[in-house]
């Protein structure tokens, strides 16, 4: 009977748990780790844990290095990669398995995948960056501008008293047109930090990727880009800014096109996707100093944006999320950040996945309904 409440015990369990003998043989593994560890469930007994997590070496590592350890981690978190691309995060404590006697029979680990916990808080950091950042620019663009005010008032008296003078006037322009491009890059700066005040209204995102991809299109008329299209039929209509997405896809769009060159090809697909969601749940009884956050699976509208480009190199890739990065001579490194700033106030999301040689791949998911942003 202890045996079986044991059993049901572990496989209830909302946490990884695997153990391991003194040989490093799995003893233990509860189907929430074989799902968070892409493992085939159950486990034939005696299975090396080395070759068990062949594709996540660290986690055999752990467990076989807690057998000697004389102090273990008891809130560690590890970056993994499974399946060759999908990132995720764990929380984890090790501890060792000891018989009557005090000796150590074995290690285990218990671990929870932090992967949406981590998004929301770099989701975090990203607003509160923005929030300081916003004011600064706020105050720098109000200085800056007025000065520049100052200086074209000035080129235009200096034309005035030039009058006739062709070259001189030609170097007035330069300096206006310099003017002109400082105020406008301003401008652009503070569009980026300002907070978004989102009007929602109930859109039909499959018309809106359209309309972005034509804008988009009609600013490159030189590149022939062959679009494909795969829409799931009856998408439903849902809460956001069509402007601000519009945009935001665009971006998107525009990064492709300009990746791809002359020439290439462009994929489209919009489907709907129960997505695991972090919300708040404490539960309902007032208890303080209780925090939480719990898991829940919610309908979401995903976006996914292929392109035959070039793809990204891995320091590209590292840092195309940071405002004003750009590898364009006139670029303003602003697509990408202003396009998830935007995904982002609708609690959305943006992915990212390139091979450098395979082209990028962007995927977009967008509630269907309006969620309050978590504080
Ligand atoms: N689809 C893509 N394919 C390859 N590289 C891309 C793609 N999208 C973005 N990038 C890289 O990310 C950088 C940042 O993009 P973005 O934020 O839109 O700024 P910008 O387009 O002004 O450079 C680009 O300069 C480019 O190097
Ligand atoms: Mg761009």
């Amino acid at each position: 009977m202890k045996a079986y409440l044991a059993e049901r015990v572990l496989s209830s369990m909302r946490c990884g748990v695997v153990t391991v003998d003194r040989h490093g043989a799995v003893t233990t593994l509860n189907e929430q780790a074989s799902r968070y560890l892409r493992v085939r469930f159950p486990v034939p007994e005696g299975t090396a844990c080395r070759e068990l997590f062949a594709h996540c070496p660290a986690v055999a590592h752990l467990l076989l290095d807690a057998l000697d350890r004389k102090t273990l981690p008891d809130r560690a978190e590890l970056e993994l990669v499974l399946d060759g691309e999908r990132q995720v995060l764990i929380g984890f404590s090790l501890s060792q398995i000891t018989d009557a006697k005090g000796a150590v029979v074995g290690s285990a680990i218990f671990f929870k995948d932090l992967t949406l916990v981590e998004q929301e808080r770099e989701r975090e950091a990203l607003r509160n960056r923005l929030a300081s950042l916003g004011e600064v620019a706020a105050q720098l663009a109000h200085e800056v501008r007025n000065r520049l005010g100052g200086i074209r008032l000035f080129l235009g008296l200096a034309r005035r008293r030039l009058e006739g003078d062709d070259e001189g006037c030609a170097y007035l322009d330069r300096a206006e047109g310099e003017v002109l491009a400082a105020n406008g890059k301003m401008g652009e700066i503070l569009d980026y930090v300002r907070p978004l005040n989102l009007d929602r209204v109930p859109t039909a995102v499959g018309g809106l990727l359209r309309e972005a991809l034509e804008s988009t299109l009609a600013r490159f008329p030189d590149a022939e880009v062959a679009v494909t299209w795969a829409l799931a039929p009856e998408l439903p209509l849902i809460p956001v800014d069509p402007e601000r997405l519009r945009d935001a896809f665009a971006n998107l769009f525009a990064n492709a096109v300009e990746a791809m060159g002359d020439r290439g090809t462009l994929h489209v697909a919009a489907c709907m996707e129960e997505s695991s969601v972090l919300v708040d749940a404490p539960g309902k009884v007032d208890i303080p100093g209780l925090r939480g956050y719990g898991e829940s699976l919610s309908p979401r509208l995903r976006v996914d944006v292929f392109d035959s480009g070039p793809g990204m190199p891995p320091e590209v890739l590292r840092r195309v999320f940071q405002p004003f990065y750009t590898t364009k001579d006139h670029g303003s490194g602003l697509g990408i950040s202003s396009a998830q700033k935007v995904f982002d106030a609708h609690t959305g999301s943006l992915d990212l996945r390139s091979v450098p040689g395979a082209g990028t791949h962007f995927t977009v998911r967008l509630p269907v309904a309006e969620e309050v942003v978590s504080a």
